[in-house]
């Protein structure tokens, strides 16, 4: 299967029902030096898990100017719920509060300035779910504190698991040993039950069971 050829088509049937595509958000997005954001149909899919799961709570590891944030605070408004996110680099930040203000959902989101390798220690609060998107050199680092921090029956979503085997560009290809060693953690986890879904450049959902905790 050609991933890519699969989420070209799945975008391309979902054209006319989708508001708020990646293109679009980052056409309008003052700041063009940004890291990628994911893909359009990862966004569909966070808003369905929303609704699906009625989250009220939600932890973003990794902002970026804001595309999922805006995108899954679109659905957690409707459940009167509050998304706090995660970003170190203060420019790409700036532009993020000022594209949340924008879409109009700045009411429903906190966003923390620093590095999520420290602020996720100080974290107590329990979230319905949590969506890891930072820096992959840090998705085995941060793992244990995402399911700490996920309430029974809670998800743990993670963007790029699938690196090791999209056609990815030569600058990114550093990164597949870490996601290799993310997989093998969530994998081998009896805490959690998880799959890897096959859109954008792969996505993990795991739900933390708390029967076995
Ligand atoms: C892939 S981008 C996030 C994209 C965003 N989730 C979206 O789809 O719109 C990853 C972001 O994580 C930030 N980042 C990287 N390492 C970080 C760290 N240690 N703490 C906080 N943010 C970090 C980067 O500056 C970058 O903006």
């Amino acid at each position: 299967m050609d991933i890519e050829r699969v989420n070209q088509y799945i975008n391309g049937l979902y054209a006319t029902r989708t508001n708020l595509s990646k293109t679009k958000y980052s056409e309008e997005t003052a700041l063009k030096d940004f890291t990628p954001t994911i893909d359009t149909e990862v966004a569909r899919f966070l808003k369905f898990i929303i609704h699906l799961t009625n989250a009220r709570n939600i932890l973003e590891i990794g902002t970026s100017i804001g595309y999922s944030t805006v995108s899954m605070a679109k659905e957690i408004i409707n459940n009167n719920g509050k998304i706090t996110t995660i970003e170190y680099d203060e420019v790409v930040a700036k532009q993020a509060l000022s594209n949340f203000a924008r879409e109009n959902v700045d009411r429903a989101i906190e966003l923390k300035i620093g590095d999520a390798w420290k602020i996720l220690p100080s974290l107590s609060g329990q979230y319905d779910v949590i969506f890891l998107d930072v820096d992959k050199r840090l998705y085995p680092a941060l793992y244990e504190d995402c399911i700490r921090l996920l309430k029974p029956d809670g998800i743990l979503i993670a963007d790029d698991t699938l690196f090791p085997v999209v056609d990815l560009d030569e600058k990114w290809r550093y990164l597949i040993p870490y996601i290799k060693e993310f997989n093998d953690l969530v994998i081998h986890d009896d805490r959690v039950m998880s799959t890897i879904l096959p859109i954008g450049d792969g996505v993990t959902i795991a739900i933390r069971r708390d029967a076995d905790l």
